[in-house]
């Protein structure tokens, strides 16, 4: 691909894309198609002698051998190191101006009773959304009351199982919300303790922060809105208002987003303690991960200091005390350290009218298990597993075996020449929002999930068979 014969190959060559390319401008041809970016993958991730991926001290194709492909591989060290640092960063930031920060799994991102113990084990609470994940949390031995539950649409089954087991926080999402909360404790006599979800008009999108009016949306409560919903939460004798939360949004890079939204949210929160106290401030999670070597989030521990300090700035302005903290990261702890590993079927070399050509390399998942690039666009990066490639590095596009053309993987990816069939091809940052958002479309059964740690593998969550699905079919034989 590059124009140079290898002796005079300058040095810019190996970044830059070949002329005519369908790569996007983001895409640096790598120097080597087989490296590990780091950040990208976790930090066990390495290439045994002969090429092979290991995960945690186990070779990918050892797990393959027990397990089949797809799989989703965890690497519970990085859920446990990523889970400790977020806390001990914002830890450290609260103490610095003088309060404390609690950080909450968002167990949305994926959730199962191993990880929530992790998590839990390195000091995290756990956030809801649904009955499913809170009986997951509480099937794990999560303390209720270390548990916070959101959701725009909170059954009164759902609240009354929430409150009648204990859940610390439940994050009120709307007025009939309040008078179903205010109903159950009514009727059995509990004391909830409660926050309300505003909307800051500040809507983050992935590495950039829109602060344009993004109140067209179903959360929450407008900022100009809330301040009755707690008036009305004060009055009821069965529920404590706590203080707001906010969450902007997920996959943000900078501290910009989180600053703009804090300040307005302090506005309301000042006010608020004119008629009584609100001891703390949620301000949701959304902290980014790289996917793919292009991309370049802050780092974990300076999006703390700037959050909290513009949170403590925005009190110091309002001459109001620091109230205490709590975040909710899903992704940040969870996304780095998954590994999607599929077996490649066919590949086919594509040319466009303009003579650009790009390889699609079919594997034996797609959609039904990462739904992400369908849904939102999302980009990842790929590189073979079961060994090394040679050839020359070739535009490709990874795609499942769903009936679809929108049923992609990888989008834009540079892999060797050499790929074929049967080789194995691994996946990183696949451990938020994949599992969790896996359908059976195409009736293709959910892989399973195994974590790794220490040379040693174990399914966390059992994978599906065609007789799982065959079962839930009503018209089929017993
Ligand atoms: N708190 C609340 C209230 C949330 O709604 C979310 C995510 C989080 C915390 C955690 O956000 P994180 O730290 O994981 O970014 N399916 C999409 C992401 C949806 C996020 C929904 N809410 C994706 O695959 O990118």
């Amino acid at each position: 691909m590059c124009p140079f014969p290898p002796e005079i190959v300058p040095d810019w060559c190996s970044v830059l894309p070949p002329a005519d390319t369908l790569a996007p401008d983001w895409l640096a041809l790598p120097a080597d198609a087989n490296d590990l970016a780091a950040g990208v993958w976790p930090a066990s991730a390495s290439r045994d002698d002969d090429g092979t991926l290991v995960l945690a001290g186990i070779r990918s194709t050892d797990l393959v051998a027990t397990y089949g492909t797809p799989l989703l591989v965890i690497d519970e060290q990085e859920v446990r190191a990523r889970a400790n640092f977020l806390r001990s960063a914002f830890d450290a930031a609260a103490a610095a101006h003088g309060t404390a920060a609690r950080v909450y799994y968002a167990g949305k991102a994926f959730l199962c009773t191993a990880v929530a113990r992790w998590v839990v084990e390195e000091g995290l609470a756990v956030d809801v959304c649904t009955r499913g994940e809170l009986e997951v949390a509480l099937a794990a031995g999560v303390a209720p009351s270390s548990i916070g539950f959101h959701g725009n649409n909170k059954s009164v089954s759902e609240l009354e199982r929430a409150v009648e087991v204990g859940v610390g926080t439940i994050i009120v999402d709307s007025a009939i919300e309040i008078e179903r909360l205010a109903a159950i404790t009514a009727r059995t006599g509990a004391v909830q303790q409660v926050l309300v979800r505003v909307i800051s008009g500040v809507h983050a999108e992935t590495h950039e922060f829109l602060a344009t009016a993004h109140e067209d949306q179903k959360f929450g409560f407008p900022l100009g809105e809330a301040a009755e919903a707690v008036a009305r939460i004060r009055e009821v004798p069965g529920l404590e208002f706590r203080g707001l939360h906010c969450h902007i949004g997920s996959q943000i890079f900078g501290v910009a987003g989180f600053r703009e939204s804090a300040s307005r949210v302090l506005e309301l929160h000042a006010a608020l303690l004119g008629d009584g106290p609100v001891p703390q401030l949620n301000l949701g999670g959304g902290f980014g991960i790289a996917y793919t070597s292009a991309d370049d989030p802050t780092p974990i521990d300076e999006l703390a200091t700037g959050i909290v300090a513009a949170v403590a700035d925005g009190c110091a302005a309002r001459g109001i005390p620091v109230p205490s903290l709590s975040f909710e990261p899903g992704r940040a702890v969870i996304g780095t350290a998954g590994v999607t590993l599929y077996e490649v079927g066919t590949t086919k070399d594509v040319t466009v009218r303009s003579g650009a050509t790009r390889r699609y390399v079919s594997v034996d998942g797609g959609m039904s298990d990462n739904a992400r690039a369908a849904l939102y666009g999302a980009e990842y990066s790929a590189r073979l597993a079961s060994r090394t490639g040679d050839g020359d590095a070739v535009l490709s596009r990874v795609v499942g075996k769903h009936c679809e053309s929108g049923d992609v993987v990888v989008d834009h990816e540079y892999l060797p020449s050499d790929i074929a069939p049967g080789d194995l091809l691994a996946v990183p940052a696949t451990g938020a929002y994949c599992a969790p958002l896996a359908s059976n479309y195409n009736h293709v059964p959910r892989p399973p999930v195994v974590a790794v740690r220490d040379g040693r593998a174990a399914v966390i969550v059992r994978g599906e068979s065609v007789d799982d699905l065959l079962s839930r079919d009503a018209g089929v034989d017993a």
